[in-house]
């Protein structure tokens, strides 16, 4: 009896064992299911943020604030550019600033300073020609055109200009 018995218990602990794996196959599987599904809403949840954040990443710091950003830009250089060309000052105004400001704004070396009525009352006494001829050639420290061989006749006498009518 206990011959045939021994392989029936050995086949029955063997089923047995089987089952338990199955069970415990089962319940780690439950578990990871249920491990996955904590998990899943997470990734879900941040999907949809992202996508939440995305059309509003687009939309102000994307493709139309960097598209709206140098057209703005543009516009302010037409502007600026329009009031250059329609107004003699601000090409004086640019050139003085540019070139013209480093000793005339300080009146260094003795050089007739900028809006003082007082310094440049005896240069216009000799006249514009002289004053304008002084700027474009020069006249002992003060450097022909500034110094800047680039400026052109007119961009010299609209500097002189600039710099008088602020004295008035
Ligand atoms: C490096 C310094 C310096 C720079 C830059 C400079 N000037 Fe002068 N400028 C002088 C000095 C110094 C005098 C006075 C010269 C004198 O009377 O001996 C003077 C005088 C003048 C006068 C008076 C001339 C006269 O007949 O009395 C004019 C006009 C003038 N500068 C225009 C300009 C213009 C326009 C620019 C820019 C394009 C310019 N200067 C840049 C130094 C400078």
């Amino acid at each position: 009896m206990q011959s045939s018995n021994s392989p029936k218990y050995l086949i029955g602990s063997v089923i047995v064992i089987a089952i338990l794996f199955l069970i415990a196959k089962l319940i780690l599987s439950n578990m990871l299911a249920v491990a996955d599904g904590v998990l899943e809403p997470e990734p879900m949840d941040a999907e949809a943020v992202e996508e939440r954040i995305k059309p509003v990443a687009k939309e102000t710091v994307g493709e139309e604030q960097i598209a709206a950003a140098p057209a703005a830009v543009e516009e302010d250089a037409a502007a600026a550019s329009d009031g250059a060309n329609t107004e003699e000052n601000s090409v004086g105004k640019q050139v003085y600033n540019q070139v013209c400001s480093v000793c005339h704004s300080t009146g260094m070396m003795n050089s007739p300073r900028f809006g003082n009525a007082d310094d440049w009352a005896p240069r216009l006494e000799q006249g514009m020609e002289t004053v304008y001829a002084h700027a474009l050639n020069g006249l002992n420290m003060m450097p022909a055109r500034g110094g800047n061989p680039t400026l052109s006749d007119d961009e010299v006498k609209a500097a002189v200009d600039f710099m008088i009518s602020s004295a008035d």
